[in-house]
């Protein structure tokens, strides 16, 4: 694979600079404690948290795979992330920095987002917001999405954010799918130097989901949109009103009560929302914030997801408030009105760390380097991937361009279910690009095969987890059978969790994650991940983006059909087609010489930026592309 980019190597060492700042020096040390006594590791990081009750047992696993933890404990998320940081300094310190797409800038202390955030949570009361039912959020990037994720979690509900870009059913379904009283949105947002008009799908959304009974809207953008008396307010009208008083009691939920509900991206059918909870959910979070990205007190972090996804409410909300950081929140796109925009604001607000995805990376490294060349990015320490493999060409840039070879990358694997890091590098550790390096502390982690046999250092098998871990989803909501059966059936006997991941690991013991199990292409017998053929299209120099795909074939099992989008500069035809199928021939093996190459302007994406390859294969073999609900664009 190195032979991509001839100048990547192997592997990096960390700086002096890094060493001597990280937290953790000797990752293995920690690691085999966190393993050998996994609780008392546990309770150590817990009793870092305010709790109002201690717990009486760190882990009940009589209920195996429904797992609790802390139980007895009584503690609020947002005791933690808000309520305790105002008897100390972080009270006067920044914890959101605000910049809208069209460049208007706000920015909350804590004390000034505790206010809010018990204002808001008053007016949720005097709606009849009770402890335990869930509010779904439908809102674009702004501050009062946070406001309005914490002020449900500090009177004890649960709130269900479904992201700004889907679109009527996936709204509908969802809210349906919650029971949802409450709607909390906004009239829209900015993107790509337009408004979004929001509300208008929420109201779409409400005639196909009648259980909405109040619905409160933020004013964003001006635009018009419809209000129905007696069910739409106003945020800005009901924020103005007196029972909107500052003082306002945080619930004392118990550990165990839920605290979100979040659904995954429905890439397999049916949305799952999956459950949450006050304690554990705190403590991973916060251990996870603060070992991997090494946090300081004078840290500005920016994780550039959307609070609709998981990253967001683990790294942009949850993690950062409980450590007392300074977070970073921008509403557009990263091209918006030019490509450098990122790269502009890190130099403007002296940004620390940023945490991004590699579909991010590669859509702004298409642009080139000069538009980040133009900016000092001398603040940044740190950098961070989430959300897929990230690829030798798009590691190299963000590396040598973003980070100018100083700052080490936590390549981190996780997932929606595990509420946190699970596989990362610490910043102390040595780094291979495309390892998401070892499992995080009380993490145990395996690459085994259908049998639940350990395979060999170097093969390809289904990642597991072998222990439970205080971050990981209690349950689907509503539908513990389909927990059961999606998670915790396939290793019944171990009593595993099946990460629904495909992986290797190497004989250091690093972790490398090729991809979905249902991504994983068999041919000839062979295994191989649509990630490693389309990371080597990737490195072809007129390949800017690629997707590969298996499709039935009668002699091979599957054969391999490749989406590829050139870079600007480049044209299709007949010659380039045979010359990146032999280049990945070149670069992987002749069994991933792919059988057809189509190019085209663009793939069909997740909003989370995952590419759909189901409804390639669906076009591909001529059928019905089904549900298209978290198709981008
Ligand atoms: C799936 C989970 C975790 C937040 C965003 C995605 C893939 C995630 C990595 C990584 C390789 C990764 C896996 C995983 N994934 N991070 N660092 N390297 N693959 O959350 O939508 O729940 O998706 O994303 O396939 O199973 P998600």
């Amino acid at each position: 694979m190195d032979k991509q980019v001839s100048t990547l190597k192997k592997s990096y060492e960390p700086s002096k600079e890094v060493k001597k700042h990280s937290i953790v020096k000797d990752y293995e040390k920690v690691y085999l404690e966190s393993i050998n006594n996994r609780e008392n590791f546990w309770a150590g990081e817990a009793k870092k948290l305010d709790w109002y009750r201690k717990w009486d047992k760190v882990l009940d696993d009589s209920k195996h795979p429904f797992y609790e933890w802390f139980t007895g404990g009584k503690i609020n998320i947002i005791h933690n992330a808000l309520d305790r940081h105002q008897k100390n300094a972080t009270r006067n310190k920044l914890a959101i920095i605000w910049e809208g797409e069209p460049g208007d800038v706000r920015t909350f202390s804590y004390h000034a987002l505790n206010r809010e955030v018990s204002k808001f949570a008053n007016i949720l009361r005097s709606m009849g917001a009770k402890p335990g039912e869930v509010i779904t959020i439908y809102m674009p990037q702004i501050p009062e999405i946070i406001i309005a994720m914490l002020a449900c979690a500090k009177i004890g509900a649960i709130h269900s954010v479904v992201y700004g870009g889907f679109s009527v059913e996936a709204l509908a379904e969802r809210i349906e799918d919650a029971n949802s009283r409450i709607l909390i949105t906004a009239d829209g947002g900015f993107r790509r130097g337009k408004a979004t008009s929001l509300k208008n799908i929420a109201n779409e959304a409400m005639k196909r989901s009648p259980t909405i009974e109040v619905c409160i809207t933020v004013k964003r953008t001006g635009e018009e949109c419809y209000m129905e008396n007696d069910r739409d307010f106003w945020y800005h009208d009901l924020m103005s009103m007196p029972l909107a008083c500052t003082n306002c009691y945080t619930e004392h939920t118990d550990a165990e009560d839920p605290l979100f509900i979040l659904y995954t991206s429905g890439t397999t059918g049916k949305p799952k929302g999956l459950v949450h909870t006050h304690g554990g959910y705190s403590v991973y979070t916060a251990s996870t914030f603060r070992y991997v990205f090494d946090i300081k007190p004078e840290d500005r972090f920016w994780c550039a997801a959307d609070p609709g996804w998981i990253t967001g409410h683990s790294y942009m909300v949850y993690g950062p408030l409980i450590n007392g950081a300074t977070i970073m929140m921008y509403e557009g796109a990263p091209n918006h009105p030019y490509p450098n925009r990122w790269w502009q604001m890190i130099e403007k607000y002296g940004i620390n760390i940023l945490y991004t995805s590699p579909t991010a990376i590669r859509g702004l490294m298409r642009f080139g380097s000069s538009w980040a060349d133009r900016h000092n990015l001398s603040s940044l320490r740190l950098l961070g991937s989430v959300g897929e493999p990230i690829n030798p060409e798009a590691w190299k840039w963000y590396y040598e361009v973003i980070g100018k070879g100083r700052c080490p990358i936590m390549d981190t694997w996780w997932q929606t279910e595990t509420g946190g890091h699970m596989i990362t590098p610490l910043p102390s550790m040595t780094l291979k690009p495309g390892s998401a390096a070892k499992p995080f502390f009380g993490i145990e982690a395996a690459v085994v095969d259908d049998a639940g046999k350990e395979v060999k250092a170097g093969e390809e098998g289904t990642l597991v987890i072998k222990a439970p871990w205080p971050g990981m989803a209690r349950t689907i909501l509503g539908d513990p059978d389909r927990y059961v059966e999606k998670y915790w059936e396939k290793y019944s006997k171990q009593k595993w969790y099946l990460a629904g991941d495909s992986a290797r690991k190497d004989e250091d013991g690093y972790y490398w994650i090729i991809g979905r199990i249902d991504d994983v292409i068999k041919v000839s017998g062979y295994r191989l991940g649509s990630a490693e053929i389309e990371s080597a299209l990737v490195s072809h120099p007129a390949v800017t983006e690629a997707a590969a795909i298996g499709l039935p074939d009668e002699l091979r099992g599957n054969i391999i059909h490749a989406t590829v989008i050139l870079r600007q500069g480049f044209e299709p035809g007949d010659k380039l087609a045979e010359d990146l199928k032999s280049h990945v021939e070149k670069e992987i093996g002749p069994i991933a010489r792919p059988s057809f190459l189509v190019f085209a302007e663009s793939l069909p994406k997740t909003r989370s930026g995952k590419i759909m390859r189901r409804v390639l294969k669906a076009r591909a073999l001529g059928q019905e592309t089904g549900d298209l609900s978290t198709l981008e664009e």
